[in-house]
């Protein structure tokens, strides 16, 4: 079997794996009031003898087996609201609120992830790091502490568990870095959450080695080098949104944390087509977010979200 402890230690990285282990343990030790119900859904998971695997156009199980997918579609519908996706589980389209597959498309043509061990800051329910397995990545170790974004990951994990792809159900700050650095670190739609975003900088530079490339996706505004929002109270309705920076400001808190070879590759606006209400997400989503009678701005009038993806060397 294929266990993060095993891959770990062929690393000689014993020592971490303990570590992470430890506090994995501990925090699924917590009482949180939707596990039961979460766990039980797990458990729900038909048993499916043989079945394919498509990760690299999508992230699609198939099977010829007959299966009750009525039952099947419950199960997944309890681990509502499916934020990042698509996904497709033997014949059950999960349409995610994100139709994520449009940043990896955006992403992937500058990237190569073949053999590379990966560390995915933020990861969610694991859809990237799916993706990142599906572009020739060696092993994939996502880092998420919501619980229910985990258990969506477990969901599929159920049915890959000999991929390389693991998630530690952690925040960044509580884990100290391995001696061996990730060779890709991924930190997207992380940075505007973090008080301290110079903080989060360094923190994943301290989990890189001089060769890595750091993979960081955020939302930026318009602006000179002098330009960053921080939003007087919510941000697209969003409560815990800190720090937006223009990105000329971005690049000098890169070269100031030691980043080199800083690289600008993607910018887009946020389209309802990209972040909208689904049968998985039935919540507001960004259409309520933003002005009424002016799409370029929110609804507390301030820019509307724009994304840039930066690549940058230890
Ligand atoms: C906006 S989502 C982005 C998810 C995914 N990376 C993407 O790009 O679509 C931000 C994620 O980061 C997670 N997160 C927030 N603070 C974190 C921290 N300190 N360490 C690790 N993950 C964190 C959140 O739980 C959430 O799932």
């Amino acid at each position: 079997m294929n266990t993060l402890a095993a891959h770990l230690n062929e690393l000689n990285l014993g020592d971490w794996s303990e570590h992470i282990n430890f506090l994995s343990t501990q925090k699924l030790a917590i009482k949180h009031g939707d596990l039961p119900r979460w766990r039980q859904a797990l458990s729900k998971l038909p048993t499916v003898n043989n079945y394919q695997v498509n990760l690299s156009d999508e992230v699609k199980l198939t099977t010829h087996e007959q299966l009750d997918t009525k039952q099947l579609e419950q199960t997944l519908q309890t681990l509502c609201p499916w934020r990042k996706g698509p996904f497709h589980l033997f014949g059950i389209d999960i349409d995610s609120e994100w139709q994520s597959n449009l940043k990896w498309q955006r992403l992937a043509k500058h990237i190569n992830l073949t053999d590379k061990r990966i560390l995915d800051v933020g990861c969610g329910n694991g859809y990237y790091g799916f993706r990142m397995l599906g572009s020739g990545a060696k092993s994939v170790i996502g880092i998420e502490p919501n619980l229910l974004f985990y258990h969506q990951f477990l969901a599929f994990k159920h049915y890959l568990n000999d991929l390389p792809i693991w998630i530690l159900p952690l925040t960044l700050e509580q884990i100290n870095p391995p001696t061996i650095g990730f060779d890709t670190v991924f930190s997207m739609g992380v940075l505007y959450h973090r008080s301290d975003p110079i903080g989060h900088l360094q923190n994943l530079r301290a989990f890189m080695t001089e060769q890595s490339e750091l993979v960081l996706e955020t939302l930026i505004i318009d602006g000179d080098e002098n330009s960053v929002l921080m939003p007087k109270d919510r941000y697209a309705q969003m409560r815990n949104v800190w720090f937006i920076p223009s990105i000329l400001m971005l690049e000098i808190w890169l070269k100031r944390v030691g980043f080199k070879n800083i690289r600008l590759v993607d910018i887009s606006t946020t389209s309802t087509t990209e972040q909208r209400v689904t049968n998985w997400m039935q919540f507001q989503s960004l259409a309520d977010f933003l002005h009424p009678h002016n799409h370029n701005l929110t609804i507390e009038n301030l820019p509307a979200p724009k994304r840039a993806i930066f690549l940058a060397n230890k």
